[in-house]
């Protein structure tokens, strides 16, 4: 890493630091380490035994020396070993509780204690740092780095961790976790999520009770698939879009996580977040260090809303890849065509990309394999040349066609995987995730590819490379990823089976970063059979996300609402389909909530539905800085009334856009009560005026008003909401 070093130890520290033959003597004076951000701090300190512990985690004080003393105003009681607050817990010594580390050392022993040694800072500009702290074992030469980056305006954290030995022989980490956060309140709410296909991101929420609850996954590939690895925890009682103290979690790992959560005996809780230990203690050579990925979390004490706002400026300005650039509009073929297409029907498609008025037309799964045909999901994966009958002239041939008619090519790929009926299975078997001795057992008729080997790397490196060899006019890619891991084997790693599930997700890494090196910037959907793998760590190499394949906007509307608290609305991939029964209006509002595309029969429109998606995509394109870019809002929870409404809304606050649906269809439900504006500046003057109107319809918003920020904040606005108007869409523009 490339950053200026700053060596800050903290004052208290310099007595034992710059006399250590005092140490003998006296008690070593306790070591403060306030991590901050602008609203937050997270501060640790040793104890009288040198072990690091959280000493306080909340709103930042005026007064940093106020810290040290914050412990004493607790009278707790539970914590026996005094452990329970150890910034990383190891296990086999004096905790009983779940611990963040825990080992097998060279001679078989399985104790392990963590010891302060020194601590530094290193400002990497002035917005992040990176706090580092050196924890040792007393007995054997072993030792563990925990690393703190802070964004300080976007009051978000990173935290994870390096582990190292100088034993005799190999030590094996049985349990090797990212971070380890204590946190202390009256009580604690999570909110988790949950899923299957078509039904990602289901939220559950309730107070957490003694003892552990645990989220994970074992599924080795579409990590998100059943249980996603975000969550939120509020402090005291659910906070709300406006109120209360919330942390965000997420882990940056697109494999097995697991994420403890552990009310403790003192009503405290223990986050303990990272790579799951199931099925795989790692073996660690003396001299070899393993970085755990990151936890990454955002603190906010004022509600949901700057909780999501915050995680969602720091996933534009950090992390998701082109996070502050553009993005391109589409048509895909998937539904409109399944696998039944050839080059007459595409070169229909191209053209009604045209004319529908978005960027590029993607070309989804179905194109390639010849001995096994991919004519349906059963064939056919990891045979990646084009199908002669269906398109005699390659690809290729369709991406100039795509040019002459101006615009863009896209196609799908899904290169970790492979059919058993396939040329590819025939040929390399040991390149495939399968058991030697059982019985093959398939997640939709396919099997994982083993991307802990090299030469796997290098294939489905060369899967995405050759096709922009051969088609540099190639400008999208969509990476599907559709079966999880059964039967979990690797020829390649041998007798290391209990790497395999690390190795994986590693290899997976290599050939994106591979990729990313050759192709910076050619923008990548992450897709896994719908929301199947969506996580910060994969989204460094993907410039957007697909959340479902359930399109149906009713649906859309409450998923995209759980995903916006995790992930800026640049990276949602939202399609218009054919899926629910909401007319054409609806359905492109809902996707216009994010990044737009289509996958629709563009020729079967009526006109008046091809004339409002064409208005819609034409007005889409003036606003859809302010949506990707701007601020967002969540007005009013389709969970809690008959109305969604959100508003994106710019920095100078003084453009924005309000999406209001109807969720309810019951008798007379609309908007009852105005909804309550929120971010925008008091004491501007502002004009709303409904937009993207279907074709020959009237607004009735009077658009000649003018209203007060303070009004709008206080009193709210009424989109007129109901079942004849069950989606309207306003601009809210300042009066100058
Ligand atoms: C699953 C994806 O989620 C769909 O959008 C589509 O690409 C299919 N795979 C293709 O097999």
């Amino acid at each position: 890493m490339l950053f200026k070093k700053r060596l800050t130890v903290s004052l208290f520290a310099l007595p034992v630091l710059l006399m250590p033959g005092l140490l003998k003597a006296q008690q070593p004076a306790a070591v403060t380490i306030p991590v901050k951000t602008a609203g937050h701090a997270l501060v640790l300190q040793t104890d009288k035994d040198n072990n690091l512990r959280t000493i306080y985690f909340g709103k930042r004080l005026l007064n940093e020396e106020e810290y040290g003393q914050s412990l004493s105003v607790y009278k707790q009681s539970g914590d026996d070993g005094g452990m329970l607050s150890n910034a990383y817990t190891p296990s086999g010594t004096r905790n009983l509780a779940e611990p963040a580390i825990t080992v097998t050392h060279a001679d078989g022993n399985n104790s392990l204690d963590l010891h302060y040694v020194s601590h530094q800072v290193n400002k990497v500009n002035d917005n992040v740092s990176i706090t580092s702290v050196l924890l040792k074992d007393p007995v054997y030469d072993f030792e563990v780095t925990l690393y703190y980056k802070t964004y300080f305006s976007e009051n978000v954290i990173e935290q994870w961790s390096t582990i190292r030995h100088h034993e005799k022989g190999d030590v094996t980490l049985q349990k090797f976790a990212s971070a380890n956060v204590y946190l202390r309140s009256e009580s604690f709410w999570l909110r988790q999520y949950h899923g299957n296909w078509a039904r990602e991101m289901q939220p559950e929420e309730a107070r957490l009770t003694h003892g552990i609850k645990t989220i994970d996954t074992k599924l080795g590939t579409r990590a998100n698939l059943y249980e996603p690895s975000c969550f939120m925890v509020s402090l005291d009682k659910p906070a709300t879009e406006q109120e209360g103290t919330v942390l965000y979690g997420l882990l940056e790992w697109s494999g097995n996580f697991r994420i403890d959560l552990e009310v403790d005996p003192a009503n405290n809780l223990r986050i303990i977040a990272g790579i799951n230990n199931y099925a795989s203690p790692y073996v660690l050579k003396p001299g070899e260090a393993f970085t755990t990925p990151a936890f990454l979390y955002t603190v906010s004490h004022m509600g949901k809303g700057t909780a999501s706002r915050q995680l969602q400026q720091w996933a534009r300005n950090y992390k998701l890849l082109d996070g502050k650039g553009s993005r391109l509009t589409l048509l895909n073929n998937w539904e409109s065509t399944y696998f039944d297409f050839n080059e007459a029907k595409l070169a229909e498609l191209l053209k009604d990309t045209k004319k529908l008025g978005v960027d590029l037309f993607l070309l989804d799964d179905g194109w390639f394999a010849n001995k096994y045909p991919r004519n349906n999901d059963k064939a056919g994966l990891g045979d990646w040349q084009e199908n002669k009958s269906k398109l005699p002239n390659g690809i290729s041939a369709l991406v100039k066609e795509a040019q002459n008619d101006g615009v863009k090519f896209g196609i799908w790929v899904e290169p970790e995987m492979v059919n058993p009926k396939s040329e590819l299975y025939e040929k390399h078997p040991d390149w495939v995730i399968k058991q030697p001795k059982r019985d093959e057992y398939y997640f939709r008729n396919q099997l994982v590819l083993d991307l802990s080997n090299p030469k796997v790397q290098d294939f489905v490196f060369g899967v995405v490379d050759s096709l922009f060899i051969k088609n540099p006019g190639l400008a999208y890619i969509k990476w599907d990823c559709n079966a999880v891991i059964y039967n979990a084997y690797s020829v390649h790693l041998q007798k290391n089976q209990s790497q395999f599930y690390v190795e994986y997700v590693r290899g997976l890494y290599k050939v994106l970063e591979r990729l990313r090196a050759k192709y910076p910037t050619v923008p990548m959907m992450l897709c896994s059979g719908g929301g199947g793998r969506v996580d910060y760590a994969a989204l460094q190499y993907f410039t957007e996300f697909w959340p479902s394949d359930n399109t149906d906007p009713l649906e859309r509307i409450f998923m995209q609402w759980e995903y916006s608290y995790f992930y800026p609305s640049v990276s949602s991939s939202n399609h218009v389909t054919d899926w629910g029964k909401q007319p054409i209006k609806f359905r492109t509002d809902v996707a216009m909530m994010g990044k737009l595309g289509f996958d629709i029969v563009v020729s079967k429109l009526s006109p008046g539905d091809l004339r409002y998606c064409q208005d819609a995509i034409q007005w889409y394109n003036s606003v859809k800085s302010i949506i990707w870019q701007g601020n967002q809002y969540r007005l009013s929870d389709p969970t809690a009334g008959s109305v969604a409404s959100i508003l994106y809304l710019d920095d100078a606050k003084g453009s924005g856009v309000i999406f209001n649906y109807l969720v309810n269809n019951r008798y007379k439900e609309g908007s009852v009560l105005p909804t309550r504006l929120q971010g925008l500046d008091p004491a501007k003057k502002y004009r709303i005026k409904e937009v993207v109107l279907y074709p020959d319809t009237k607004s009735t918003i009077d658009a000649g008003k003018v209203y007060s920020g303070d009004f709008l904040l206080k009193v709210g606005f009424n989109p007129d909401v109901r079942a004849a108007r069950s989606s309207v869409v306003l601009q809210i523009d300042e009066v100058k």
